[in-house]
C-alpha cells in the first residue's frame, strides 16, 4: 500500500475510534471483546477476555448497554446474565460453527436415549441448548464442572468432541461425547504441531482444548516427546496469563490467531508464533470498527432471549460462572 493510502487508512481508523469512544460515553455503554477480535477492537474495549471472563463481566457491569464484540452465543449468554441491560451484537452474521453443530432437537433426542444422565454443554451453544442442559462450561472451567458431578452419574457432554475427549482423558471419567467441532480448531492438526516443533524445538507449546491436535499433544506429553513443563492445554485467557508468567522466550500457540495480539502487546520481548497461521475465525472477524460504531449509533442489533428460555438457561450458566 502506498504511504498516502496508509496515512488515509490510519486517519479513518482514528476517527472511527474517536466516534466509538464518544458514543460509548453517551450511551453509558461498555464494550466487551473476545480474545479473537481484531487488534483495534481489543485495544478500545473496556474488557478483553475468554468466554468465562466475558460472561462474568456481563453479569457484573453497571453500564446500561453492553456492546458484545464476539459471536452470537456470547451475546445471548450476556443477555441471559444481564436481563436488564441492552446487549448489542454489531453483526448478526457473527455465528459459530461449533454452536451450530448441536441444535435443541438433537439434544432432546440424545437426552431421551439417556434419561438419567447429567447434561453438560459447552458455552458455545444456543440459548435453547443451554436451557436443556444441567451445566454449562467453558474451556476455562470444563474440568472443574465435570469433576463436580458425582462419580456415579452418567454424563452427556457436547458439542465439542475434542474438548470432551480431553476432559475424559484428564479426569479418567467416561462420558458420552457429541461429535461436534469448531472448523477453525479442528483444522489445527497434529502435523502442524510436529512441523512447528521441528522448527522451534525450544518453544513452549500452548494448546486450546478445541484443537484437532489436542489428543496427540496429550499422547506426546505422556510418552515424554513433549516436556510437560513446556506445554499446557488452556482457554484463551489461560494462554494470555501463561505467556506473562512463563519465562520462556518463545511460544507456539495452537488456537485462533487473534489471541496473539494481547500476548505480543503484554510481552514485547517474547516471541509468539501461531501453530497454524490460517486458523482465523471468519465469524469473529465480522466485527469491525465500522459496525461497532453503527451498533452504538443505531442501537443495533439488540440480542434478546425469550423469557422462558432465558429462565431455564440461566441456571446452567450460573453454575458455570460459579465454578470459575
Ligand atoms: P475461550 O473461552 O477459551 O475464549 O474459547 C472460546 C471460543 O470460541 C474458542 O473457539
Ligand atoms: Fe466458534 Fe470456532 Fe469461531 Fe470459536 S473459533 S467462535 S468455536 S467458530
Amino acid at each position: 500500500m502506498a504511504i498516502t493510502q496508509l496515512a488515509d487508512t490510519a486517519r479513518v481508523q482514528a476517527e472511527l475510534i474517536e466516534e466509538i469512544r464518544e458514543l460509548r460515553a453517551r450511551r453509558n455503554a461498555v464494550i466487551l471483546a473476545h480474545n479473537y477480535q481484531i487488534g483495534p477492537i481489543q485495544d478500545l474495549a473496556d474488557f478483553v477476555g475468554d468466554s468465562l471472563g466475558l460472561s462474568r463481566k456481563a453479569a457484573a457491569t453497571d453500564a446500561e448497554v453492553i456492546v458484545f464484540c464476539g459471536v452470537h452465543f456470547m451475546a445471548e449468554t450476556a443477555a441471559i446474565l444481564a436481563p436488564n441491560k441492552t446487549v448489542l451484537l454489531p453483526d448478526l452474521g457473527a455465528g459459530c460453527s461449533l454452536a451450530d453443530s448441536m441444535n435443541v432437537e438433537n439434544l432432546r433426542r440424545w437426552k431421551a436415549d439417556h434419561p438419567d444422565a447429567v447434561v453438560v454443554t459447552y458455552v458455545n451453544t444456543s440459548a435453547e441448548v443451554k436451557a436443556e442442559s444441567d451445566y454449562c462450561c467453558t474451556s476455562g472451567n470444563a474440568l472443574k464442572v465435570v469433576e463436580s458431578i458425582p462419580a456415579d452419574r452418567e454424563i452427556l457432554f457436547g458439542p465439542d468432541f475434542f474438548l470432551g475427549s480431553w476432559i475424559q482423558k484428564v479426569t479418567g471419567r467416561k462420558m458420552h461425547i457429541w461429535m461436534g467441532e469448531c472448523h477453525v480448531h479442528a483444522g489445527i492438526l497434529p502435523t502442524d504441531v510436529a512441523t512447528q516443533r521441528r522448527l522451534h524445538p525450544e518453544a513452549e507449546l500452548l494448546v486450546h482444548p478445541e484443537c484437532g491436535c489436542t489428543s496427540s499433544v496429550l499422547y506426546y506429553l505422556e510418552d515424554g516427546t513433549i516436556p510437560a513443563e513446556r506445554s499446557a492445554v488452556l482457554s484463551t485467557e489461560g494462554m494470555v496469563h501463561r505467556a506473562q508468567s512463563s519465562d520462556a522466550p518463545e511460544f507456539l500457540v495452537a488456537t485462533e490467531v487473534g489471541v496473539l495480539h494481547r500476548m505480543q502487546q503484554q510481552n514485547p520481548t517474547k516471541r509468539f508464533l501461531p501453530v497454524n497461521p490460517e486458523a482465523v475465525c471468519g465469524f469473529m472477524k465480522r466485527i469491525t470498527l465500522e459496525n461497532t460504531r453503527d451498533a452504538l449509533l443505531h442501537m443495533r442489533h439488540h440480542i434478546q432471549v425469550p423469557a422462558d428460555v432465558a429462565e431455564r438457561a440461566r441456571l446452567a450458566i450460573e453454575r458455570m460462572v460459579a465454578l470459575a
